[in-house]
């Protein structure tokens, strides 16, 4: 009857226990795994009065393993859950769960029987140990609570890990989101400022094009653009309408169509050498023909420029021919000028010109005396009577190549350009001179470089330009006394150059003045024009040369030109 007794208490805890364990998940209900471990180790120890109760939980993240262990009064308190795991360590391998053994106690002394249960399905989720020193540890109902508590665990611990893990992944996609959401915000503040720049670089290209159009299309000046084949790609209205056209009847023809037929090889030539220099630009002056026929002069400024489809040649032109047409007419006004001071100084020189001619024709009078004096009597001397007419006969030449020389010095003619040796010219001059210097006792010294290379340029031009150096230096040694001497020295110089010099001991350059003495109409003599050295210097200028003047110590005056020998001289 006490059995009974006893009995129906026993399953009357027993049923207590069980109500116990099965309240437990409404405690642990969203705790963390820990909390439910420790709930139910708590729980556990209270309950069935055990020495210690352990657990064991895997990590799910692949960390280390969360241990929790719980320890009844009689047990070391400061025993740490590593230190009882790795003790029961051995027992806990392999499928041992829910099995029973006899162990040393790891948080005591002595021995514990020890009851081991899977938490979760095959140790997933991890295992729970109770110890007790009792030797009928566990009993059956013991064992009963043990594993109920064991599975309401496992699915409690389930469940907040799968809660954990669907936090995880809420947590992960909320990161995401809002990262993206980050990415987007910058992708479209990007995407607004470039929108932004775009516009403003439109808007610039817009007013550039607009700007260039005006440039292009409005500007008095003649554009064309012109591929490597020499079509004509583009002409503004301005271009076409100066040559009678308008824009569309020039677009795709040939530019040489437009020039002038004789201009059109050295533009070819031009043309190609600018092709071959990607990015410089050339000018030159050509003609152009008009629709109707009439040509103007222009001056063209050309560069090529590299484009997808190859070359092409842009091309600034601007009309010069009314500057021609005024260059040109000061040319003719020079000439004229030039020629009216020459025949001016030829007339001064009229008395020295007549002697220089008055001498050989004097001397073919003689010999043609002497002649027939040996042609009269009995016995002519024929040999001695040829070679007085020999003689005659060399001088009329001398007489007719001063007279030709003086012709020319008066003709009035275009400035022609010929290889001229700058040495004959001097010495001509000085024929032409000599009797003038004679006349003022001056003696003339030369110093001709034998190797002088020739000039091209004007001989008359260059003649005339020596004179007035030579009638200068002899008009300034006329009343000096002294030693008269006219120095005139030719030689090579630098740059491909040749430098001539006319040294006079005569007064000098006028003091104060010397800057003065090129001017036109600059003259300190009583009947001078004032126009010789400038007729000089701009003939000089024009072979490309230079002219200049300095004093001579101790007296007179020098004066040097330089004419370069190789390149062909400007007009
Ligand atoms: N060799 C020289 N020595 C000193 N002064 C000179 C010399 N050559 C020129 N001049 C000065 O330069 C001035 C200008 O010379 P330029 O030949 O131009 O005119 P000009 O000789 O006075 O007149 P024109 O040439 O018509 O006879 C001269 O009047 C003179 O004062
Ligand atoms: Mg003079």
């Amino acid at each position: 009857m006490e059995n009974t007794g006893d009995e129906i208490k026993r399953l009357q805890s027993c049923i207590n226990d069980l109500i116990s364990v099965l309240a437990l998940p409404a405690i642990w209900s969203g705790s963390e795994p820990s909390q439910i471990v420790g709930t139910l180790l708590d729980a556990l120890l209270a309950m069935l009065r055990l020495d210690f109760a352990y657990a064991r939980l895997t990590d799910s993240s692949d960390g280390p393993p969360i241990e929790v262990v719980r320890l009844g009064h009689r047990q070391h308190p400061s025993v740490q859950p590593q230190q009882v795991g790795q003790a029961l360590g051995r027992w806990l391998t392999g499928d041992q769960a829910a099995s029973h053994f006899v162990v040393p106690d790891p948080a005591g002394e002595g021995e514990v029987s020890i009851a081991s249960f899977s938490l979760g399905l095959q140790d997933e989720v991890g295992v729970l140990v109770a110890g007790s020193r009792r030797a009928d540890f566990p009993t059956d109902i013991e064992r009963l609570l043990l594993r109920v508590a064991a599975n309401q665990a496992g699915i409690g611990l389930q469940e907040a890990r799968r809660s954990g893990e669907q936090k995880r992944i809420g947590e992960a996609l909320e990161q995401r989101v809002a990262e993206r959401t980050t990415e987007l915000t910058r992708a479209n503040e990007n995407l607004r400022l470039e929108i932004a720049e775009r516009k403003r670089a439109e808007a610039q290209l817009r007013e550039s094009e607009e700007r260039w159009r005006d440039v292009f299309e409005n500007n008095p000046t003649m554009y064309f653009v012109v591929d490597a084949a020499g079509k004509v790609m583009a002409v503004n209205p301005f271009g076409a309408e100066q040559l009678g056209y308008n824009v569309d009847e020039l677009v795709g023809q040939p530019v040489l169509g437009v020039l002038y037929e004789s201009d059109r090889e050295a533009i070819q030539r031009n043309v190609a050498q600018c092709l071959k220099q990607i990015g410089q630009s050339m000018s030159w002056e050509l003609r152009k023909v008009r629709k109707g026929g009439s040509v103007i002069w222009v001056r063209e400024t050309a560069k090529a420029v590299l484009r997808v489809n190859g070359p092409i040649v842009l091309i600034a032109c601007e009309d010069i021919t009314e500057q021609k047409r005024a260059e040109e007419a000061l040319r003719q006004a020079q000439a004229d000028l030039a020629h009216v001071t020459r025949v001016t100084t030829m007339g001064e020189l009229t008395g020295s010109l007549a002697h220089e001619v008055n001498q050989p024709i004097a001397a073919a009078v003689t010999n043609a005396n002497t002649c027939l004096r040996w042609l009269a009597g009995d016995a002519p001397n024929i040999e001695e009577a040829r070679a007085a007419a020999m003689r005659i006969v060399k001088d009329g030449t001398r007489a007719a190549e001063i007279i030709s020389r003086i012709r020319l010095l008066f003709k009035k003619g275009t400035p022609e350009r010929e290889l001229v040796d700058v040495n004959e010219v001097i010495r001509e001059m000085i024929v032409l001179l000599r009797n003038e210097a004679t006349r003022g006792s001056i003696s003339v010294r030369t110093e001709l470089a034998a190797d002088l290379p020739q000039v091209m340029g004007d001989r008359v031009q260059l003649q005339q330009g020596m004179m007035n150096l030579f009638m200068n230096s002899i008009d300034a040694m006329k009343d000096v006394d002294g030693t008269r001497e006219l120095a005139i020295k030719s030689q090579r110089a630098e740059n491909e150059q040749l430098m001539v010099s006319v040294s006079d001991t005569g007064v000098g350059l006028p003091a104060q003045q010397t800057d003065q003495i090129f001017n036109a109409f600059f003259t300190t003599k009583l009947h001078g024009t004032g126009m010789g050295l400038s007729i000089s210097r701009s003939i000089v200028e024009s072979h490309g040369g230079r002219l200049w003047a300095a004093n001579n110590s101790p007296r007179g005056a020098s004066f040097y030109l330089t004419l370069p020998t190789k390149v062909e001289a400007h007009e």
